[in-house]
């Protein structure tokens, strides 16, 4: 048996219509493996997106980036001798700061402040209540150099943490406030520095 389309004449190309500058087209099918290169050349491009956008890759990257910038900061911060307000509250808004400071606030300011800093022997550290003034400065003092109470039982901190770790705990206090909110706060002496 043969199949009669087989014997037939070679089939002429069929010629579009159009003539532009005297060239004509052929009327052909798009060959399967160009049809098939741009079907997946479309699907890439879709599992692409999908990977790299919706699922998150380049913002992991561009949490990596600003980690490092955290870090740099972090670095720049430290080299800082002068401590006044506006590097404390810089030093409140980097991660690494933060986290150590919450460090050393469990180790050493924890048991008398609360896990939360909510008090307990030692007073409320997140209310917007403060008896040696609402200023990041007066905290860092008290917690530096003791209660100007002497007997109130806070100690002087500088000498058993050294001047790095009281920045830490200090931003890590801070880091549960914000400017306007701590100048609005009340206090029940005059800050003992501004
Ligand atoms: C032995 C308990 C105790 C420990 C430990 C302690 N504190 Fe205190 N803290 C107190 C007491 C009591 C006061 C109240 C002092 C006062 O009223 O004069 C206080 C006051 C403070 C204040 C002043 C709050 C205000 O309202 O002005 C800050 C800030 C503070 N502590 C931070 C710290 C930090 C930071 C640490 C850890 C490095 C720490 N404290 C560890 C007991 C403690």
């Amino acid at each position: 048996m043969t199949e009669p389309s087989k014997r037939k004449e070679p089939e002429q190309p069929e010629m579009r219509p159009h003539v532009y500058d005297g060239i004509q087209e052929y009327d052909n099918r798009m060959p399967n493996w160009w049809l098939w290169t741009f079907y997946l050349t479309i699907i890439f491009s879709a599992i692409y997106w999908f990977t790299r956008y919706d699922a998150g890759f380049i913002k992991m990257e561009e949490e990596k980036m600003d980690a490092f910038i955290a870090e740099v900061e972090e670095a720049r911060l430290a080299a800082r001798g002068d401590i006044n307000a506006d590097t404390l509250w810089d030093m409140s808004r980097n991660e690494g700061f933060v986290s150590q400071g919450r460090t050393v606030y469990q180790n050493y300011c924890m048991a008398c402040h609360g896990e939360n800093l909510e008090g307990g022997i030692g007073n409320n550290l997140v209310d917007e209540q403060w008896v040696w003034g609402n200023t990041p400065m007066s905290i860092y003092e008290v917690v530096a150099n003791g209660s100007p109470d002497r007997m109130s039982g806070m100690q002087a901190w500088m000498g058993d943490l050294g001047a790095q770790r009281v920045n830490q705990v200090v931003a890590y206090i801070l880091s549960y406030h914000d400017p306007e909110s701590l100048a609005d706060a009340s206090t029940e002496n005059d800050p003992i520095a501004e």
